[in-house]
């Protein structure tokens, strides 16, 4: 079982008791403003997210961590790694991603995950390059690409949506 501890935060593979709270944060739409086509999702379409990073974990031996606050146990939302195949043209690739609930943010907490999950992937996984992909315009997901020393690679559009994306990427093996 994977896990992993910094200051504030344990990573970890998700369980039936974050159904609740993760579908909570899937139904804001002020979290999902900037996601694919900006719809929220129900606690349906949140289980069969869940099944899905469980299903990518045991597939590729990487995936989205459920982050919880070592201080409270609440579930924060999450942080980790994902095969972006609804991009073709970037692939082969890994994407880092992150989504947390509203009274989560502007606290540090998805930058101390993310770079736990960046770390995981160069010293756990052997991975030399991770990508991260935003709508054009998601000002605080690009702050936290920045701030883990991700650079911007290319913008494209998204096949599904129409939107502007922009390609961040990294590599691993100059990474501390
Ligand atoms: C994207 C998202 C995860 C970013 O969360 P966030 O809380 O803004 O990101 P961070 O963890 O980097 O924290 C940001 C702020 O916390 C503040 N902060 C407070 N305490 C802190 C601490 N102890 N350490 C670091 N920062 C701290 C900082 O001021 C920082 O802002 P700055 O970088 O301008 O200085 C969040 O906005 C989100 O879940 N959005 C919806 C989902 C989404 O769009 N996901 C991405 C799709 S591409």
């Amino acid at each position: 079982m994977t896990e992993i501890r910094t200051p504030r935060l344990l990573l970890r593979r998700w369980t039936e008791y974050d159904l609740a709270p993760m579908a909570e944060i899937n139904a804001d739409p002020v979290v999902m403003e900037w996601i694919g086509d900006g719809s929220v999702l129900d606690l349906e379409q949140t289980a069969e997210a869940i099944e899905r990073w469980e299903d990518g974990w045991d597939d590729e031996g990487f995936g989205l961590f459920a982050v919880e606050l070592l201080g409270s146990g609440e579930l924060a939302g999450f942080a980790g790694l994902s095969v972006p195949w609804f991009l073709p043209e970037v692939l082969p690739a890994v994407e880092i991603g992150w989504r947390l609930g509203r009274q989560f943010w502007g606290q540090g907490y998805a930058s101390e995950a993310a770079h736990a999950a960046l770390e995981f992937a160069h010293e756990d996984r052997a991975l030399d390059r991770v990508i991260s992909i935003a709508r054009v315009g998601n000002e605080a997901s690009e702050n936290v690409m920045r701030k883990l020393g991700m650079e911007l690679d290319h913008e494209t559009t998204d096949p599904a949506t129409g939107h502007r994306l922009s390609i961040h990427a990294i590599d691993l093996t100059q990474y501390v």
